[in-house]
């Protein structure tokens, strides 16, 4: 059977939080008795949402999505708008603050296993929307860290500039600011070889083939198994931008924390990218046929607040969800032999 869409009233602290983090709550907003709607996509006259890569982003275009990210900011925090809320969602997702509905103690994990791709897919939908809404822009679109390409291979500018700058975050890698080269395959020690030797590593690393991690049902037990591009260069890229000076790395660096630094959402644009790539590239053994994928459910509060219950088969159709991505020309790892 499909791992289903825990109960929002039964969320409790994070079990798994590493000792030395703080203590926090990672429960979202949730009023007893709310009931949630099933998903539905929006209609197909919406405006279709382009994702721009970062690298190319142009100043209009910061200023929006600044603004943005500030006004989300200043939502009261028990908003489930809020950016305070919007970084709960994955922490309790990832850190173990639900149970699987059914089998009390066993937790729902969404890393590791095949739902890795269609839940974040999901949860960057929805707060792509959010932003949008509060600036009243129906073509708004998160913008993606282009890291597989040369050209996207440094933390992105954007998030970089300035304290005042809303995507900004202190705890990040200060060794690892924009132009510093990114190790996609990154162990926690900076290799020391020339650049362009490091770009080719990297491009060897996105040849590998990607996949969407082992099967994860009920009464499964957490990370069944995850694919290679959760564990390189999705891990890598996260541990690589997380502050070392911090106990766990945080932001980045840790699952709790991750999505409390902006340019999460640029990261894990370009791990869906790489999903829709891939989709588009060998369509026949990308996704499962398999109902227990299929049907697997979660929960997310959309741009009105209202509670949604999502299925994995909802987020297969990029074009019916109204977004894509920039086309910045021809894949560079495509034809590079690991
Ligand atoms: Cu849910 Cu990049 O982790």
């Amino acid at each position: 059977a499909p791992i289903q869409a825990p109960d929002l009233g039964d969320c409790h602290e994070p079990v798994d939080l590493p000792d030395t983090a703080p203590e926090i709550n990672c429960c979202p907003t949730y009023s007893a008795g709310t009931v949630a709607v099933d998903f539905t996509p929006p209609p197909a006259s919406s405006p279709l949402r382009v994702r721009p890569a970062a690298h190319l982003a142009d100043r209009a275009y910061l200023a929006k999505y600044e603004r943005a990210v500030s006004l989300m900011k200043k939502l009261p925090a028990d908003d489930p708008r809020s950016f305070e809320q919007q970084w709960r969602v994955h922490c309790a997702y990832c850190d173990g603050a639900y149970d699987q509905l059914g089998f009390p103690g066993l937790e729902i994990q969404i890393h590791g296993c095949w739902l890795f791709f269609p839940w974040h897919r999901m949860y960057l939908y929805f707060h792509e929307r959010i932003l949008g809404k509060l600036i009243g822009d129906e073509t708004f679109a998160l913008p993606f860290w282009n890291w597989d390409a040369p050209a996207g291979m440094s933390f992105p500018a954007i998030y970089a500039n300035c304290r005042l700058s809303s995507l900004y975050d202190q705890r990040r890698n200060q060794a690892h600011q924009p132009p510093f080269p990114l190790d996609l395959d990154y162990n926690g020690t900076d290799p020391i070889i020339p650049e362009d030797q490091l770009i080719d590593q990297n491009l060897k690393i996105m040849r590998k083939e990607l996949f969407m991690g082992q099967p994860y049902r009920a009464g499964d037990q957490p990370e069944p198994g995850e694919g290679s591009i959760e564990s390189v260069p999705h891990n890598t890229v996260h541990r690589w931008t997380g502050d070392p000076r911090q106990p766990n790395g945080e932001d980045m660096g840790i699952f709790y924390s991750a999505a409390r630094d902006p340019v999460f959402f640029a990261h894990h644009g370009n791990v869906d990218r790489m999903w829709y790539i891939r989709r588009g590239l060998f369509p026949r053994d990308t996704d499962f046929a398999n109902p227990d994928w299929l049907d697997a459910s979660f929960l997310f509060y959309d741009e009105e607040a209202r509670l949604v219950r999502v299925r994995v088969r909802d987020s297969l159709d990029e074009a019916a969800l109204r977004f894509t991505y920039q086309d910045v020309g021809p894949l560079p790892w495509l034809n590079a032999r690991p």
